[in-house]
C-alpha cells in the first residue's frame, strides 16, 4: 500500500510528543517558549555578528574574534530552533505543511543557510583580503534581512495556521 504524503503528515501528528503538544494543558506553550528561547540564543546572538560585519558595532574587536567566540552559542541556539520547530511542525503537520508562511519561512531559512555557509567557507577565510570587506558587509546585511523575514513568517504562521 503506497504511503501518501498526507499519511506521513497524519503519522507525525499521532506521535506521542505531537499529541502532548496539541492536547495537554502546557505542551504547546512550553514548546513555543523553547522555540522563542532558541530564537534569542540563535538570531539574537547572530545579530551582533551581523552588526560587526556591517561595521556598526564592536569596531575595535576583529571580526573573526566576534564571529568565532559567538559561533558556538548561536549554533546551539539553532539546534534548539530546529528541535522545537520540528516538534511544533509534527504536532500540526497537515496545517503547517499547507501553510503559505511555513513554506516561505523554510525557503528563506535555506537562503539564510547558504549566505552563512558562503561567509564561513569563503569570505571569513579571506578576511585579510580587501575585497572580503564588501563581501562581509553583504553577508551581514543579507543575514539580517533573511532572519527578519523568517521571524515575520513564523509569526504569521500562528495567525494563519488555525
Ligand atoms: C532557525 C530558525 C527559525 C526561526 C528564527 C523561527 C522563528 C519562529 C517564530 C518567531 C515563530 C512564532 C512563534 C510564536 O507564535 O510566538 C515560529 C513558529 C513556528 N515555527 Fe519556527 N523558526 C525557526 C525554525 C523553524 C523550523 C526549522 C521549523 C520546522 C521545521 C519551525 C516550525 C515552526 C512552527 C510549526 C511554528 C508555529 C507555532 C505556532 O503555531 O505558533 N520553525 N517560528
Amino acid at each position: 500500500m503506497a504511503t501518501t504524503l498526507s499519511d506521513m503528515l497524519l503519522w507525525l501528528e499521532e506521535l506521542g510528543l505531537s499529541v502532548w503538544i496539541r492536547e495537554s494543558a502546557y505542551g504547546f506553550s512550553l514548546m513555543v517558549a523553547v522555540h522563542i528561547l532558541g530564537l534569542t540564543l540563535s538570531v539574537g546572538i547572530l545579530l551582533w555578528v551581523d552588526l560587526r560585519l556591517l561595521g556598526l558595532a564592536m569596531r575595535r574587536v576583529p571580526t573573526e574574534d566576534v564571529y568565532r567566540s559567538l559561533a558556538p552559542w548561536f549554533l546551539a541556539g539553532f539546534a534548539l530552533m530546529l528541535a522545537s520547530g520540528l516538534s511544533l511542525f509534527a504536532a500540526f503537520a497537515t496545517a503547517a505543511y499547507g501553510n503559505f508562511y511555513f513554506r516561505l519561512k523554510m525557503a528563506v531559512l535555506v537562503l539564510a543557510g547558504v549566505n552563512a555557509l558562503v561567509y564561513h567557507f569563503m569570505t571569513e577565510r579571506r578576511a585579510s583580503a580587501e575585497s572580503s570587506l564588501a563581501a562581509a558587509r553583504w553577508a551581514g546585511g543579507a543575514s539580517l534581512v533573511c532572519w527578519l523575514a523568517v521571524i515575520v513568517a513564523g509569526r504569521m504562521m500562528s495567525y494563519t495556521m488555525f
